[in-house]
């Protein structure tokens, strides 16, 4: 196998780590992470990887003549790096605007000059909400209807990787994927946020009555889609990513305090998230069938316990951002 030199945006973040730790693990690949540190980010999801293939670049992806350094030896980058949590989108969407606009618009002037080849990494909340009976799921024909800061912000850069491609001829691809657990992920996104309330002696919390649906795939897989899109996806196509995982909230919730051995219904609901998304599901499908891509973590219910298993024995990595995230959610009444 030949070793590429790959950029990961944001591979100091949840998925952009699941990433990395992929990558080192099937490919011979090296890579440089680039990420800013927000919040969001932790050096210590990159420990235990080699350091003679990662090497961490501390820098903001808004910095044109820091990521012209980096990417012009580059291989190809993959763009994960961005503003990534909606509750936080409603309550000041300006970092929003600039990471996930301004910051995938200086990567596409930096690709574009340097011939690179770019892997975007968006969400389906690009496609706005589908009721809960509804037959359809989202496919790579569904059109853009964003419902949160976030989410518009998200619909913005794909629209700018899809311009830059056919505009100035940048080699880039696309994929959507669905809501994603796993380890390493913040204590403020849904599934992390109940484990660590429940280890903390806390009830979990539902927004309004717990019916949204969310579709879950664990980061690993989307780590696999996403390289494998790289590898033998068609330049200037999107592909939708999703394990046909559709759960309720509360179904979430309820699976998640039966694994830790609590009453399934020792919940509580609270204030409901303006403008919330009713239900995302992905079809897959030509992911599937095109690039012969399918998901390794099928069973949900395993997954989770894995992934509990996880925020119980990594307390180390959770604990720091856990007081200050709560404090957040009580000003909001969640
Ligand atoms: P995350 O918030 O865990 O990580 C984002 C990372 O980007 C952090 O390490 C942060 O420090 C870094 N970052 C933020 N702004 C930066 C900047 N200006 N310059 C450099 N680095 C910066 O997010 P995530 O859940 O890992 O999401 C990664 C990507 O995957 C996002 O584009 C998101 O839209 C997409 N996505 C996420 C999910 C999901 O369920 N989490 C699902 C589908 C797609
Ligand atoms: P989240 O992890 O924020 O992902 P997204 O908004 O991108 O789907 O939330 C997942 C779902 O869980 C969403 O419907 C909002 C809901 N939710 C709760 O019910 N309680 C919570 O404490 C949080 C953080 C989210």
């Amino acid at each position: 196998m030949t070793s590429r030199h790959l950029v990961v945006t944001g591979g100091a973040g949840f998925i952009g780590s699941a990433l990395v730790h992929h990558i080192i693990e099937h490919t011979d690949d090296i890579v440089t992470v680039v990420d800013s540190l927000t919040y969001a980010g932790n050096r210590a999801s990159l420990e235990g990887l080699p350091r003679t293939r990662v090497r961490l670049e501390v820098q903001d992806i808004t910095d044109a003549l820091e990521m012209d350094d980096i990417i012009r030896d580059a291989d190809a980058v993959i763009h994960c790096a961005a503003e990534s949590h909606n509750d936080n989108s409603l309550a000041d969407p300006s970092p929003f605007v600039q990471t996930n606009l301004v910051g995938t618009y200086t990567l596409l002037e930096s690709v574009r000059r340097h011939g690179v080849r770019l892997h975007h990494v968006s969400t389906d909340e690009v496609f706005g909400d589908l009721a809960l009976d509804d037959p359809q799921r989202f496919t790579e024909t569904t059109p853009y209807h964003p419902s949160s800061p976030y989410s518009a912000t998200k619909a913005g850069s794909d629209l700018l990787v899809g311009a830059w491609v056919r505009s100035f001829g940048v080699r880039a691809t696309l994929s959507i994927c669905s809501n994603n657990y796993g380890p390493r992920q913040h204590v403020e996104k849904f599934i992390p946020r109940q484990i660590t309330n429940l280890l903390d002696g806390v009830r979990p919390r539902l927004y309004g009555t717990g019916a949204n649906v969310r579709d879950w795939i664990h980061a690993d897989d989307h780590a696999a889609a996403v390289l494998r899109i790289l590898d033998a996806g068609e330049i200037g196509e999107t592909y939708l990513v999703g394990a046909d995982g559709e759960r309720s909230n509360r179904e979430v919730v309820r699976a998640i305090l039966r694994h830790m051995g609590r009453a399934e219904d020792d919940y509580e609901l609270v204030a409901d998230r303006p403008g919330h998304d009713l239900r995302y599901a992905i079809d897959a499908s030509r992911l599937c069938d095109e690039l012969g891509w399918t998901p390794r973590y099928g069973d949900f219910e395993a997954g989770l316990e894995d992934t509990i298993r996880w925020y119980r024995e990594n307390e180390d990595r959770w604990r720091p951002q856990k007081a200050a995230t709560e404090a957040m959610y009580r000003a909001a009444g969640q």
